[in-house]
């Protein structure tokens, strides 16, 4: 039962999406404008850092706190990594598919490296190494996004921690998950119209 509860609330957590409740209080739909995407590149790129800063901590901040809930509140019949593993993917998906946006949000990256700063810490300097070198070669976010979520496979080779097997699990279903969220930029990558951020523009804005 308090398991059941913890996945509910941590699907709800999810369904917050950071660019649509702030873009709620500023009068506009975020998925209308640039990308249509419901996240912190869309949010940076139409509105500036500031708007997007504040879009990031908050799906960042639900995805750490969605990992939380089973640490505080029980996870009962399952281990506690399993519990924590379960609230981060439907905290992603809540943020992918929010109740309470019409079942339209992002694509989940801020909301997953929220869940691993507590399930899994050190996978998140890695991930983000991957990101930031990946932007700054290719000037893609979205393709940035996508090889750091897969390079979560082999790192967790190398850090298995106490449940190797879980930890390889949740890696691939959540590489396979980012991968089907960006689809569209891998769809847009192949076309030659994915959108590029300048290197000045990234450091400057
Ligand atoms: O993870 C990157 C993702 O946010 C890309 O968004 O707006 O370029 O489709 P966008």
């Amino acid at each position: 039962m308090i398991l059941a509860l913890c996945l509910l609330a941590a699907y709800l957590l999810g369904s917050l999406s950071g660019s649509l409740l702030l873009g709620r209080l500023q009068g506009f739909d975020i998925r209308t404008q640039g990308s249509g995407n419901a996240g912190g590149t869309n949010a940076f790129r139409t509105r500036g850092w500031r708007f997007a800063l504040g879009v990031v901590l908050i799906d960042i901040g639900k995805g750490a706190l969605a990992a939380c809930l089973p640490v505080w509140l029980g996870s009962a019949p399952l281990p506690l990594e399993q519990a924590v593993a379960g609230c981060v993917l439907l905290a992603v998906a809540g943020h992918v598919w929010p109740v309470f946006y019409g079942l339209r949000g992002g694509k989940g990256a801020a909301t997953l490296i929220g869940g691993l700063l507590v399930m899994w810490p050190m996978s998140v300097p890695v991930l983000l190494g991957v990101w930031v070198l990946c932007l700054l070669a290719t000037g893609y976010v979205g393709l940035s996004t996508i090889l750091a979520a897969v390079a979560l496979v082999p790192w967790a080779w190398f850090d298995p921690g106490p449940s190797p097997g879980l930890r390889l699990g949740f890696a691939v279903a959540a590489a396979l998950f980012i991968l089907y969220t960006h689809r569209s930029n891998l769809a847009r990558l192949r076309a030659g119209t994915e959108h590029r951020f300048e290197k000045a523009r990234l450091i400057g804005r």
